[in-house]
Order: C-alpha cells, then structure tokens, then sequence
C-alpha cells in the first residue's frame, strides 16, 4: 500500500468517531464518466462556467445557458456512482465521516448510500421557472424538446437548475451547517476539487485553523496543497478511496483485537 494512503488511513481512525469531513468536487465524479469544470479534458473547455452558469447570462440569455447545460444535466442523468463515491459511503457506514460538503449537483454520493450530505451548491433534480416559479423535475423536462426548455404553464423561457449559479446566494443553512462541520472536524478530505472558487473552497481553511489535518485527493496539486494541506495523495479518487476505506478496516479490526 502507498505510504501516503497509509498514512491516510491512520490519521483517520486516529481522528476518531464522526471526526472525519469530506468536501468534494467535480473531480470525484470524473470516474463516473462527468467532466470536470476546469483543467484539461474537460467538456466545459468549449463554455466557461463563470459566463455560461452565471445567473445574469442566465436571464438575459436562457438559450446560451442551456447550450452547456443540455449537456452537463443530460450526461449526469445518465451517471453512476464509482468505487470513490462507495468508499466514502462505506467511511460513514462505518462510523468516521460525519458528513459529506459537496459542491456536486449530480447525486451520485446519495446513490451510492451517504446519508449526510450537504449540497452546497444545490442539485440537479428539479428545474425551477424563473417567470412563474412552476417547479419540474428533471424527468419531465429531460429528453428536451427544445432549446432552451419552455415552462408549460407560463410559456416562459427561463426554467433553471434548481442549483446555485455564479452571481447567486449560497443556501444560508448549507453554509452554516458547512461551516459548523469544518469547525468540529479533525481531518478533513479535499476529493477532486481545484478549491478555486468560494466559499466552499475556504472550508479547509476553516477546519485548518480549528487544528484538522487536510488531506487532499487530487491527481493534480491545486492552491491548498502548498499552503493548507497536510499531505496530498495524487491519484483519482475512485482508485484512491477504496484503498483508504480499505486501510481503514484493517487498522480499526486490529484496535478491536
Ligand atoms: N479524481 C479526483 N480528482 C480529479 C479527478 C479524479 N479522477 N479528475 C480530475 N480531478 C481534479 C482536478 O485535478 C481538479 O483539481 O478535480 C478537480 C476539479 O476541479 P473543478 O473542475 O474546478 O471542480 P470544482 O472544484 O468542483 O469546482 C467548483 O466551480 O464551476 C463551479 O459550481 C461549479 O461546483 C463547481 C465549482
């Protein structure tokens, strides 16, 4: 076993019950087939997030919006979770993670069976009208018809993701109970996010400063791996979390022995 997946899996039984947080980004869904936002390879080389998902482009252009989002939305219906997000769903199970800050909006942690999970920036699931606040799930929406999508009540163009776009409020209680999470932890694990964009990418410096130990999942070095984390286990995530939970297991039987 990789010295630094070792190391991993100590100082996570070392932290203890429900002490271990996760904070995950599009990286932990790559395995499953979705492209990340930033970095190379990626689907959205073609669409920067920051115009294409940004709540202004959004209402004076729902059509250019909807060019990358028929795409993202499409790709993670049709998604399924990897080992990355089984491990962490086993690292719950088994009583060390007390929860999962996601800036995913695909789901696929809850698929994979985690209970606490904070979507930090929304999810995918529902589709909201802008015009006349007529909510649709994604399944009556998806295949589309047109683009981009008309409200059947209204005859509205602006049926948005019911997730947080650039320009928009993170949910108060996400961000508080994000907050609370990243104070109580002692370790927290940074899987597959650049940790460029805020305020999710400041909760490893939140959990730093209250003394966690952070430990990064990335196959890339990203802003914290120089400045806030302990250590960085380069590799993707669903190759990576499954031989933690693993080291995990074997360290937790050997305490009970
Ligand atoms: N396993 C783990 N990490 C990976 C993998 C993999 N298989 N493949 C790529 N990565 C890493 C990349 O090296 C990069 O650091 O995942 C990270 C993905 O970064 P971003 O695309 O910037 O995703 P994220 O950090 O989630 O972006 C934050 O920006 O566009 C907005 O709202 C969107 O929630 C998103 C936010």
């Amino acid at each position: 076993m990789d010295d630094n997946i070792k190391r991993a899996a100590e100082d996570i039984v070392e932290a203890g019950n429900k002490k271990v947080v996760a904070l995950t980004g599009a990286g932990m869904s790559v395995d499953s087939g979705i492209p990340p936002f930033r970095g190379k390879g990626g689907l959205w080389e073609e669409f920067d997030p920051e115009v294409y998902a940004h709540i202004v482009t959004f209402k004076q252009d729902p059509a250019k919006s909807w060019k990358m989002l028929k795409d993202l939305i499409g790709l993670i219906t049709r998604a399924e979770p990897n080992a990355g997000h089984f491990g962490l769903a086993e690292l719950e199970k088994i009583g060390f993670l007390s929860c999962i800050i996601t800036q995913n909006i695909d789901g696929l942690h809850q698929r994979a069976g985690s209970r606490e999970v904070i979507e930090f920036h929304g999810n995918n699931r529902w589709l909201v009208c802008l015009d006349c606040e007529k909510r649709y799930e994604v399944s009556e929406v998806f295949p589309l018809k047109e683009v981009p999508p008309i409200c059947d009540k209204c005859g509205g163009n602006k049926l948005k993701p019911d997730a947080v776009f650039f320009g928009e409020m993170i949910p108060p209680e996400n961000l508080s109970r994000s907050n609370r999470e990243a104070v109580n932890c002692k370790l927290m694990l940074a899987v597959g996010t650049s940790a460029v964009v805020y305020p999710a990418a400041g909760m490893p410096e939140i959990a730093k400063r209250n003394g966690a130990k952070i430990i990064e999942i990335n196959p890339e070095k990203t802003p914290l791996t120089s400045s806030i984390s302990d250590y960085i286990i380069e590799g993707s995530a669903g190759e990576i979390m499954p031989e933690i939970v693993k080291g995990v297991r074997q360290l937790s039987k050997q305490k009970i022995n």
